[in-house]
């Protein structure tokens, strides 16, 4: 009982404080002035790096918020971290894996996959991750995206099964990501675009940081984690479909989590994505979905019960 009211509390803190770090992370334009100096070209494509695709448009302004059809992820603010052991024993698959593959969804347990990258936790700006690969699943007219690869090999099965159910449809449109692209993306593509609509440049650097990160701040840096979908561009419509509420159901069974979910905004510090998932391993993903929070709240209340 004590331990669940601790936790309530953890959360209700860093719910705070998250709020408040969004509006840090808003305020934040001296990066803004070395970005307009250090990129005097407009380029609303950002065209893609060897390694990188591009991320499709997901701007604001074609956001529908039906909470009748969100994914079925259950939100469950006075749950605890259950301690138990998770793996791909426990579940059984439509399609056959191979034992790569299983053992890729089975990597992680040892928190090998669990680093945080958010608005508060800022990658150094030389950060490269080891082992990227090609990913297999990047759509057809985009250069291949690269991931790390025991993710990649996760990501592959994942798919494979999504495939199984109907869902062949949903590919790779952006994977990891360079710091120096994340910028591009952000103060090249997001800002103007922004500013397009009207808004001033603070107004607009607000606006675009509530679903792109900035460089040095993106989980995409990691190599971990993809966007995915059916669509022609990213867009909240898609966690209507059938596909992405597969996806969102089904995503843990392979490592992988849906990083922004409906109703956390003000933790992650993003708007819901449904196309965005990550990969932290099949033991922590099952941990968190479980658990039904969001990655910043489930390392909370972890942190919780080791020091408890
Ligand atoms: N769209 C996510 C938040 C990113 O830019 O990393
Ligand atoms: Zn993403």
């Amino acid at each position: 009982m004590m331990k669940n009211i601790l936790v309530l509390l953890l959360c209700a803190a860093l719910s705070a404080s998250f709020c408040a770090c969004t509006e840090i992370g808003v305020e934040n334009s001296n990066e803004t002035e070395s970005a307009e100096q250090s990129s005097s070209v407009v380029d609303s494509t950002v065209s893609s790096a060897d390694t990188e695709t591009s991320e499709d448009s997901n701007e604001s302004s074609n956001v529908i918020i039906d909470d009748s059809s969100a994914p079925d992820v259950t939100i469950d603010n006075s749950s605890t971290v259950d301690v138990k052991y998770t793996t791909t024993d426990d579940y059984s698959y439509a399609v056959t894996l191979s034992t790569e593959e299983l053992d890729a969804i089975n990597a992680g347990s040892g928190r090998e996959f669990m680093i945080l990258v958010n608005k508060e936790n800022k990658l150094s700006d030389d950060y490269v991750p080891q082992n990227l690969v090609d990913v297999r699943n990047t759509r057809k007219d985009r250069a291949p995206g690269k991931m790390v690869e025991t993710a990649e090999i996760a990501l592959y099965a994942f798919l494979k099964e999504a495939a199984y159910y109907g869902y062949g449809d949903v590919t790779v449109t952006s994977a990891y990501r360079s710091i120096s692209y994340q910028h591009s993306l952000f103060y090249n593509k997001y800002v103007p675009q922004e500013m397009a609509k009207g808004l001033d440049r603070e107004s607009a650097i607000a606006a675009a940081s509530k679903y792109s990160a900035f460089p040095g701040t993106s989980e995409h840096h990691t190599g971990l984690c993809v966007d995915m979908h059916n669509l022609s561009a990213a867009s909240q419509t898609f966690g209507s479909t059938p596909a992405a509420k597969w996806l969102a159901s089904n995503a843990h069974r392979f490592g992988f989590i849906l990083r922004f979910p409906q109703g956390k905004d003000d933790i992650t510090g993003y708007m819901w994505e449904p196309w965005h998932f990550r990969f932290v391993g099949v033991h922590y993903a099952t941990e968190i979905y479980e658990s039904g929070l969001c990655f910043e709240e489930y390392l909370a209340a972890d942190n919780e019960a080791e020091v408890g």
